[in-house]
């Protein structure tokens, strides 16, 4: 197994060395290359994509992400932000389909800001778009207009293909958990999201067993605070995806729980965390690297199909919790405080 390391910028390095002591912990056949992306990418190279790191990436079986941007890159023109590099990445690599799993596990109900009663038993699988959207629609820019003012633009924009592959997915992963879709979008207003609705449905038809549900966006904001549990797989594009899965995070207790795995068609992966670079708490060694051991779980089962292992590291994430090992953002009284690099221990320890 070939991973490509690509640990970023912020956080990104201890959290991934976390998930790289897991793998290593299970003494696979694991071969890991580490390169630079984001802020990081841009030092060592001047483009937050490196050549060398693509080309890393590409000859990889999957993708190991820690998380990429810093405000010190904030000024830098848009192509060398390290945000393109990782939109560049998920491009490049046609990785469409992104997972991010919301389950709460049950020592941390407390730790939720919304009353246990809501959150616990929570297993929601949202599907995000990753590719299309007005995250790459042209036209896109900032111009200045004839009168002399200046205009932003951006263009939101979905082919039928784009949406029944994403569809597909989401109801392929239905039929093994408890076969219902929930598709969100904002076919009252938008168009593009019109043509979503219509596809989803379509797309119904081969999936008699599942059943579909359409939420506008706005609403499913709000039903995921009022009552999160009525969901199984939530189907979206990439913005509202982008927005959901923060919000879905928070109902986990943190949104350093939430890993995610992006996929192409061929089950080709980058791992990352939902989560952010968060640049005020890097080097401080008080990040939660769960969410990045959780995805190198996700990892063993989507791109390796090592069902058994993804398991292993899961039960020993869930295990060093009910032992009370609890970095600062789920940490609540009478449980035990530890650094990043010592709840990677704790894991191991586990397993
Ligand atoms: C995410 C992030 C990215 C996104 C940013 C960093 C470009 O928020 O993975 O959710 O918007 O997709
Ligand atoms: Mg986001």
């Amino acid at each position: 197994m070939k991973i490509a390391v690509l640990p970023g910028d912020g956080i990104g390095p201890e959290i991934v060395a976390q998930a790289v002591k897991v793998l290593n912990a299970l003494n696979l056949n694991i071969e890991m290359t580490e390169a630079p992306i984001g802020g990081a990418g841009y030092e060592a190279a001047g483009d937050p994509l490196p050549d060398a790191t693509l080309k890393l990436a590409k000859d990889a079986d999957a993708v190991l992400l820690g998380a990429v941007g810093d405000w010190k890159y904030d000024k830098l023109e848009r192509h060398l932000r390290p945000e393109r590099g990782l939109l560049r990445i998920r491009k490049e690599l046609n990785l469409f389909a992104n997972l991010r799993p919301a389950l709460l596990y049950p020592e941390l109900a407390s730790a939720s800001t919304l009353k246990p009663e809501v959150v616990s038993g929570l297993d929601i699988m949202i599907v995000r778009e990753l590719t299309g959207d007005i995250y790459f629609g042209q036209p896109r820019g900032i111009s200045t207009l004839e009168n002399g003012e200046r205009e932003g633009v951006n263009t939101m924009r979905y082919s039928e293909s784009e949406i029944r592959r994403i569809g597909r997915v989401a109801f392929d992963i239905a039929m093994k958990r408890n076969k219902k879709v929930c598709s969100v979008d904002k076919a009252n207003v938008l168009e593009c999201t019109e043509l979503w609705r219509q596809v989803m449905i379509e797309l119904s038809q081969e999936y008699p067993e599942v059943e579909l549900s359409h939420m506008y966006v706005d609403n499913a904001a709000m039903q995921l605070i009022r009552a999160p549990k009525q969901f199984d797989v939530m189907v979206t594009g990439n913005i509202f995806g982008d927005i959901l899965s923060d919000e879905a995070s928070m109902l986990t207790g943190s949104i350093g729980m939430l890993p995610s795995a992006s996929l192409d068609a061929n089950n080709k992966g980058m791992y990352e965390p939902s989560h952010g670079s968060a640049p005020d708490i890097a080097g401080k060694d008080v990040a939660n690297p769960l969410a990045t051991i959780l995805s190198a779980a996700m990892m063993l089962r989507y791109t390796f199909n090592d069902e058994v292992n993804a398991q292993r590291i899961e039960n020993a994430v869930k295990k060093a919790l009910a032992q009370g090992f609890r970095t600062a953002d789920i940490w609540t009284d009478g449980t035990n405080k530890v650094g990043c690099a010592a709840m990677g221990d704790a894991v191991v320890a586990a397993l």
